[in-house]
């Protein structure tokens, strides 16, 4: 009965939260390798934990992928925030329109009835190409205003499969295979142990500025990513995990 599985989602919580070493774990029912139905409950946690946290005037940094493009389907016009700003995390990464960081933070203000900026950058970018974008005074004004994102809410993807959505040549996937890449988050990937293995170039936020002030909220679900997921968190344990019941249960028996 529905009573039953509640609490059953609650003991997987609690469980993670030991596990993981994360403040709050939100676990929904189902596995959302299978229904699409379930990122839109991850969604709507995450909107209604966001709503919890946030202030009139916060800056909001989001970062691509379909489990953030069902985050903001799920948004419902806020009065409240009609200050607030969503912004991209970071610049581009390889992604198709509907699930860019930018996509997703205009849909976000415009469901909300908010405020949003987009950074413009180039999917690949070169060494000088970036050196001198980030002098340009539009976009400094917009990176000034990522940096300063009190909320960072984000997807986690597994390694490979990130590769290829990417279209990343051979010889970088057999560096990831080489170096036993599990996860992919923020265009950066990791080992199993958690350990930086590659990092994606491109503006915006940058791990090192995932710190103890900003709060993160990661959305992540499907037992295909249990390993990413969890290798993500030994490497920075999110403010807020939202995962679905199939990938609780793996993470579990990992570890
Ligand atoms: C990408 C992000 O857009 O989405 C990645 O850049 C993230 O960091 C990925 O891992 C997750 O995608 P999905 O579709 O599995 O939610």
């Amino acid at each position: 009965d529905m009573m039953k599985d509640l609490l059953g989602l609650r003991e997987l919580e609690k469980k993670l939260e030991a596990d993981l070493g994360v403040k709050k774990v939100i676990v929904v029912a189902g596995n959302s390798d299978q229904d699409n139905w379930v990122k839109r409950e991850m969604g709507r946690a995450c909107i209604s934990e966001l709503k919890r946290i946030i202030e009139p005037e916060d800056v909001v940094a989001v970062m691509g992928g379909t489990t953030l493009a069902a985050v903001a389907e799920m948004m419902q016009p806020d009065p409240k925030i009609k200050k607030a700003v969503f912004v991209p995390a970071r610049g581009g990464l390889g992604e198709q329109v509907e699930n860019q960081a930018n996509t997703i933070s205009a849909e976000l203000a415009s469901r909300a009835g908010a405020q949003y900026r987009l950074l413009h950058v180039p999917d690949q970018i070169s060494e000088e190409a970036y050196s001198s974008l980030v002098l340009e005074p539009s976009v400094k004004d917009i990176l000034k205003l990522i940096q300063s994102a009190c909320t960072v809410i984000h997807g986690i993807g597994d390694a490979k499969t990130m590769a290829k959505r990417r279209d990343s040549v051979n010889s970088f996937i057999d560096k990831l295979n080489r170096e036993e890449a599990v996860a992919e988050a923020f265009g950066y990937y990791f080992n199993r142990s958690g350990e930086l293995i590659h990092k994606q170039r491109t503006i915006g936020l940058q791990l090192d500025d995932l710190g103890e002030h900003k709060s993160v909220i990661s959305v992540a679900g499907g037992s295909s990513k249990a390993e990413a997921i969890a290798a993500y968190m030994k490497y920075r344990p999110s403010d807020v995990l939202i995962t679905d019941e199939a990938a609780a249960e793996s993470l579990l028996n990992i570890r």
